[in-house]
């Protein structure tokens, strides 16, 4: 059959367990949330790859840009930032179909604030591929999409698991290691983001930790090894037939240990710091940061407590959403023949 528009979308992610040392080849867990990035992709007869993107949302503002013509309010770097995903991602998808003369046109829109940690690259890299491989008429999995998202990846950042992709287009819960994943059983988490209203660099943050980890080997595999051992203990946790109860009080605290081998590596900052201890004295079982980390997002463990979280986060001077897993990754919104 042959498309003329698709619009695809895809959502953003939290880091439960595991950012960083997952980079490294320990396993990390992950789950997809319900704030989603929207693509739609359309031919175009100029042979060129055509970028418009509309609300996109850069630390506090909302940016609008086509690719000549640059409308920002805000951060500059971050919008172009996501521009760079996107393009890779065409351009990806394009040489796969043997299509590479093809005018694709893309326009996005996004819930997912840009440099927060949630995932907001690897969202868009992941709709843009669903959308543009499906008007190429290329017929790929989920899964062939996440690993695509993954080249993307390494194209603009240089190093990456590949673990937002892969959640991304997957959805739900998972648990994964070097480049494998396993989908574990779907729960609802009672969890609060706390956003810290400044972006961290991805690229920037991992080549700062992979850094110290050349500089001082001995000192940063055991944290690494220790960040893999959390991870799994969580999983068993995770798998465990405990009561919520104990099971939220074991995860609480093994949330807080990854946060201080998080801090230790260096990827805390003093108000990402802030909004964790916040959460924990309002009552929350474990905080920790969520993603790259230098800016970004925390989030919290409080079953029974969110709302006081929640205040508790605003408090400190940072934006809660309360936010739900999604079960669903990457979805194909509408096909025009
Ligand atoms: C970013 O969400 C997670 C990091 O571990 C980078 C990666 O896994 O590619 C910091």
């Amino acid at each position: 059959m042959s498309v003329k528009r698709v619009l695809a979308s895809a959502p953003a992610k939290i880091i439960l367990f595991g950012e960083h040392s997952v980079v490294y080849g320990k396993p990390a867990i992950a789950a997809a949330i319900d704030l989603r990035t929207y693509v739609r992709a359309e031919f175009n007869n100029t042979g060129a790859i055509k970028i418009e993107a509309h609300d996109i949302r850069t630390p506090g503002l909302i940016v609008s840009f086509t690719e000549d013509e640059i409308y920002f309010e805000s951060d500059y770097g971050r919008a172009a930032e996501v521009l760079s995903y996107v393009r890779q991602a065409i351009e990806l998808v394009r040489e796969e179909a043997g299509a590479n003369g093809r005018g694709v046109t893309v326009s996005i829109t996004s819930q997912i604030p840009v440099g927060a940690g949630l995932g907001s690259s690897a969202a868009v890299a992941v709709a843009t591929i669903g959308a543009v491989s499906k008007l190429l008429g290329l017929e790929l999995s989920n899964e062939e999409i996440g690993k695509l998202g993954h080249r993307v990846e390494l194209l603009v950042q240089g190093a990456s698991s590949g673990i937002d992709p892969t959640v991304s287009a997957i959805g739900g819960f998972i648990h994964y290691e070097k480049g494998n994943f396993e989908h574990l059983p779907f729960m609802e988490l009672p969890i609060v983001v706390g956003y810290t209203g400044s972006s961290g660099s991805t690229k920037e943050l991992v080549a700062m930790v992979r850094k110290t980890r050349e500089e001082m080997p001995d000192v940063v595999e055991p944290i690494l090894s220790a960040m893999g051992k959390v991870v799994e203990k969580a999983r068993e946790v995770l798998l465990s037939d405990l009561d919520d109860e104990v099971r939220f009080a074991r995860l609480g605290r093994l949330m807080n240990i990854n946060h201080g081998l998080l801090d230790a590596l260096g990827v805390s900052t003093k108000k990402l710091s802030e909004l964790v201890y916040a959460a924990r004295t309002a009552g929350a079982l474990g905080a920790k940061i969520t993603g790259a980390g230098g800016g970004g997002c925390m989030y919290a463990l409080a079953p029974e407590r969110q709302s006081e979280v929640a205040t508790a986060i605003t408090i400190a001077g940072g934006t809660p959403m309360i936010t739900r897993i999604s079960r669903e990754g990457l979805r194909i919104e509408e096909v025009l023949p």
